[in-house]
């Protein structure tokens, strides 16, 4: 187990699209362990393997309060979308920065877990915010995308210049 490094936006490699997991077997087992780690570690209650600098369809989530509940999504599809709801969130790849987001309300989710098996989830809540949040990363999408203009320029300018100060 390893906790890995989280990318920082506007890091360009957040943007990458991710590709289908095709193998599944130790090497994603181990892959996925070390995403948990990360993830807990930090804390957070979602990671998208991009956030870690691989480019692979995988997400982990545990909204629970004693992270006893983690939940391995592979290769997430979202079927079926019902209602609308916003919700404040932020994001491990966005330190610090809390805003407003609108999604849906209610999902429907496939995906497989880390033995390749597909099943399908309903989510509401904050589970359903948290998959919509975590898939976005795998397309290359961030909250912030999600903000108005004028918003997202202030929290771009915010983290550039903290990329400056760190050199
Ligand atoms: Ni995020």
């Amino acid at each position: 187990m390893a906790v890995l490094p989280i990318l920082h936006y506007p890091d360009p490699r957040l943007r990458k699209p991710a590709a289908p997991v095709t193998q599944f077997g130790a090497a994603l087992q181990r892959v996925v362990s070390d995403m948990f780690e990360t993830m807990y570690k930090a804390p957070g209650i979602g990671l998208a393997a991009p956030q870690v600098n691989l480019a692979q369809r995988i997400v982990v989530i545990d909204i629970s309060r004693e992270c006893d509940e983690p939940r391995t999504f592979i290769n997430p599809e979202i079927l079926e979308r019902q209602g609308k709801d916003v919700m404040e969130e932020g994001c491990l790849s966005v330190p610090d920065t809390y805003e407003t987001v609108e999604r849906a309300s209610w999902i429907k989710v496939r995906a497989q877990d880390v033995d390749g098996q597909f099943f399908e989830l309903a989510c509401e809540g904050l589970l359903a915010v948290c998959v919509q949040h975590e898939i976005d990363h795998l397309d290359g999408k961030l909250f912030v995308d999600r903000l108005s203009t004028l918003k997202r320029s202030r929290i771009r300018r915010k983290f550039e210049k903290a990329q400056r100060l760190a050199l």
